[in-house]
Parts: C-alpha cells; structure tokens; sequence
C-alpha cells in the first residue's frame, strides 16, 4: 500500500526456516534426511501462531513417497507436539542461544531465493509469505500470509486444491486473525498520517 508502484506479486516473506524446522522435525522422527520430506506447508504468520500443516506431505522411505501419517506412525505427535515445537523453535532457539537464529536462517533465504529463481520441481511446493488477495483458502484479503506455492519463471502461484479439513481451517483463522489485526493497526497509522 505504501510503495504502489512496485507489483504486489514482487513482495514475498520468509516462512522457509519455519518449514524447513517442520521438514527436518519430520525426517528426524523417521531417520532420514530432511530433502526426503516434501510438500510440507506452513500457514500463517511467522509466529507462534503459525500452522506447519503435514496432512500434504510426502515423506521418501526406501524409495517410496508415503503419507507423513504412514511415515510417523503416530499420529497424536503429529497433531500435537510436532506442531508446538515448530511453533516454538524461534523461541528455543533465542532461549538457548541468547541470539536468534543465523545459520539456519541464512540457509532458509538461500533456499528461497533459489526457488524464485530456479522454480519448484514439478508438483512440489514450497512455504512463502505472500499476498493473500484472491487466494483460493478463503484467507482474508489484504495480508501477507504464508501459503503453499509453486514458482516457474521467476512467478509464484499458490497451490490450488487443496483439501483443508476441520482441524486444519481453525489453525489457519487463528494465525490469520493475528494478522488481520495487524493489518488493520498498520493502516490505522496510515490513515492518521494522511490526515495530518
Ligand atoms: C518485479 O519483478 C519482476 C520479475 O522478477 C521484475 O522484472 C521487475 O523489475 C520487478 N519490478 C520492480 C518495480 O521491482
Ligand atoms: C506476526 O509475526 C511477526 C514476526 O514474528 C511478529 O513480529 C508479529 O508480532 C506477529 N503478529 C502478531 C499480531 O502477533
């Protein structure tokens, strides 16, 4: 709103250390590397409020892509713990180090920068804040959310589709909500800045 001129598909946000955490949570309760786990999403807000979604995944084992819940094998973790540990890590991480992340950090831009300018291996997706106008989750309009999206020539599209269940809907409002919120804090200002 504040920079009309640059296109709105030109602004993205990191949520790729959120969803690499939730690749490598997963490939560590399956003993396997985290490149072999797929398809995972983040919803949302960098923050606690964040949903790491696995009901998409695909997990590699011996050569076979499963289900993350076939993968696993415990599916209480899955809906419980795993999703509060990702949601937690930036804090664990500053707890423990007195400092927020760097290397992993770095890591994350580089992976997505390098998808925007190489693309997304056909029928994968990859976890990018970008703007939610239009989007096809009923996510509310006018925010910088994170979504599933696949990229090709340097342009990213959010992965239609998807089938999102109970469970899932309430994760994605709650952390949509916090946005909302501070979307309209931001405009607030906005506003009052035109006016004086
Ligand atoms: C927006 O992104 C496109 C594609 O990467 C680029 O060609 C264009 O220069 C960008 N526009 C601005 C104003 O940054
Ligand atoms: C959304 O996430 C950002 C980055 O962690 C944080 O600064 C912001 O406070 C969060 N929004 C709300 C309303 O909590």
């Amino acid at each position: 709103k504040s920079a009309p001129s640059i296109p709105k598909e030109n602004f993205s946000c990191l949520t790729r250390l959120d969803h690499n955490r939730a690749c490598s949570q997963v490939a560590m309760r399956c003993g396997i590397s985290a490149n072999s786990v797929k398809n995972m999403i983040i919803w949302g807000n960098h923050s606690s409020t964040q949903y790491p979604d696995i009901h998409h995944c695909k997990v590699n084992v011996q050569g076979k892509d499963v289900t993350a819940f076939d993968a696993v094998k415990d599916d209480a973790w899955l809906k419980g713990e795993f999703i509060s540990t990702v949601q937690r890590r930036g804090a664990a991480v500053i707890k423990a180090r007195k400092l927020s992340s760097a290397m992993s950090a770095a890591k994350a831009i580089c992976d997505h920068m390098r998808d925007i300018w190489t693309g997304t291996t056909e029928g994968e997706f990859i976890s990018m804040g970008v703007y939610s106008t239009g989007n096809p989750y009923g996510v509310p309009e006018d925010l910088i959310y994170s979504f599933p999206v696949s990229i090709k020539d340097k342009a990213w599209k959010i992965v239609d589709g998807l089938a999102i269940n109970d469970f899932s809907k309430a994760k994605m409002d709650a952390t949509a909500a916090e946005l909302v919120e501070e979307r309209d804090t931001a405009v607030s200002f906005l506003g009052s800045t035109a006016v004086t």
